[in-house]
């Protein structure tokens, strides 16, 4: 059996030696407690699941479904962004529900590129900016995402030639994995190179719903122009504990939305209509209240415990994670394993997001609050002075 030859582009999986040595402690009788991976614990808004569950008892929905989506999807896409940003959306062409945000992106990479072009990705990123376009047999130009311009990407760094063979920029504020919020300028910024280079501009949304200390995150299409040369993919998984739901849109840019739809009828057949009936009920509900609360606590018990473990970390205002740069001496691999090996704690190292994410590490605050503290505890035993 040969995989194809484009499986093969893919960089090595580093989370790989971490998951051997996570195996290796279990085994070995270990409780191990995984700060690793973004998943959000609390259960899902019940409402939603009384909305899927009176619509999956109707025939009506079993059958194929639209790739365009129910109209009373994208009307509530329509209705969020005008409530939540003031964004104004056209439900008959701009926008189009997707099965996750990272169907979307994908997606748009087999859209999008030929051989000859590249996307732009942020490093550190999410992975899915830089396999995606591997995948569709193009490749990524890494942008590194400087601490100093509060984790933006320096867009007039990027090189003329790349500039010019460049058809997607990703961008994704609050970000995963630095926690950062979007910096001043940098969509305004964003717009104007989608212009100058004729670049289609996309903005990951996975994390607006999730800030903290009473910043509320805006989205790129607040941006004056950003319709003209950008997109939105939102998502909600994180917002509102969906993650397994698969359900997000892409909004903004008609052009856009349109060449993803036709590239989507030939690969999926749409989104089960009962999952898109309670996903119109969540969004006219909005994002459960309570959950910025509850992760904002666990965020300030993580972030004391990094700092009276001499981690110099500062609490992130969005997102579910905590970033924090490894004490000196260490690689974020080796800090990472340290840190398992001490704790029986899994924590990810920055690397595999990318070069610039090393140095780096990163918490996922999704786990319960009893094993968070617990976790934490053995962090203050195990590394603390
Ligand atoms: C930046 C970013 N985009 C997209 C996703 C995937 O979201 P979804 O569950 O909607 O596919 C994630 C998940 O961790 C993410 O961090």
């Amino acid at each position: 059996m040969k995989p194809s030859s484009r499986l093969d582009r893919l960089p090595p999986y580093l989370f790989a030696e971490l998951e051997r040595k996570i195996a290796e402690k279990k085994a070995a009788g270990v409780d191990v407690i995984s700060l690793g991976i973004g998943d959000p614990d609390t259960p899902t808004p019940a409402p939603v699941i009384e909305a899927l569950a009176l619509a999956a008892a109707d025939p009506g929905t079993h059958r194929y479904p639209s790739n365009r989506g129910r109209p009373e999807l994208r009307a509530a896409f329509a209705g969020f962004y005008a409530r939540r940003f003031g964004v104004e959306l056209d439900p008959d062409t701009e926008i189009i529900p997707a099965l996750g945000a990272k169907e979307c992106v994908f997606n748009l990479n087999l859209a999008f590129l030929d051989p000859d072009s590249v996307a732009l990705a942020a490093d550190p990123g999410y992975p899915v900016y830089t396999g995606g376009p591997l995948l569709a047999g193009s490749e990524a130009v890494l942008m590194p995402l400087v601490p100093e311009l509060g984790f933006a990407p320096d867009l007039d760094a990027i090189d003329g030639d790349v500039a010019a063979r460049a058809r997607l920029l990703y961008i994704n504020y609050p970000n995963n994995p630095t926690g950062a919020v979007v910096p001043e300028g940098l969509f305004e910024r964003a717009v104007e190179f989608g212009r100058e280079h004729d670049v289609l501009i996309v903005h990951d949304a996975s994390y607006t719903e999730t800030t903290y200390d009473g910043y509320v995150a805006p989205s790129f299409l607040e941006t004056p122009g950003a319709k003209d040369v950008g997109v939105e993919v939102f998502s909600l998984s994180k917002g509102w504990n969906m993650t397994g739901w698969r359900t997000a849109a892409i909004v903004g840019n008609a052009d856009a939305v349109s060449t993803y739809w036709k590239l989507k009828t030939n690969i999926d057949s749409g989104q089960f209509e009962a999952v898109q009936l309670a996903t119109v009920r969540a969004l006219e509900d909005g994002p459960p209240a309570e959950m910025p609360a509850i992760y904002q606590r666990r965020r300030d018990l993580v972030c004391v415990a990094l700092r009276e473990i001499g981690v110099d970390v500062t609490p992130p205002k969005g997102t579910i994670y905590v970033w924090a740069p490894v004490p000196d001496g260490h690689t974020s691999a080796s800090y990472c394993q340290l840190v398992l090996e001490e704790s029986g704690v899994v924590v990810s190292p920055g690397g595999a997001y990318g070069p610039n994410g090393e140095g780096f590490f990163r918490i996922s605050l999704t786990i319960d609050d009893a094993r968070l503290s617990e976790a934490v505890e053995r962090l203050r035993g195990s590394l603390g002075g």
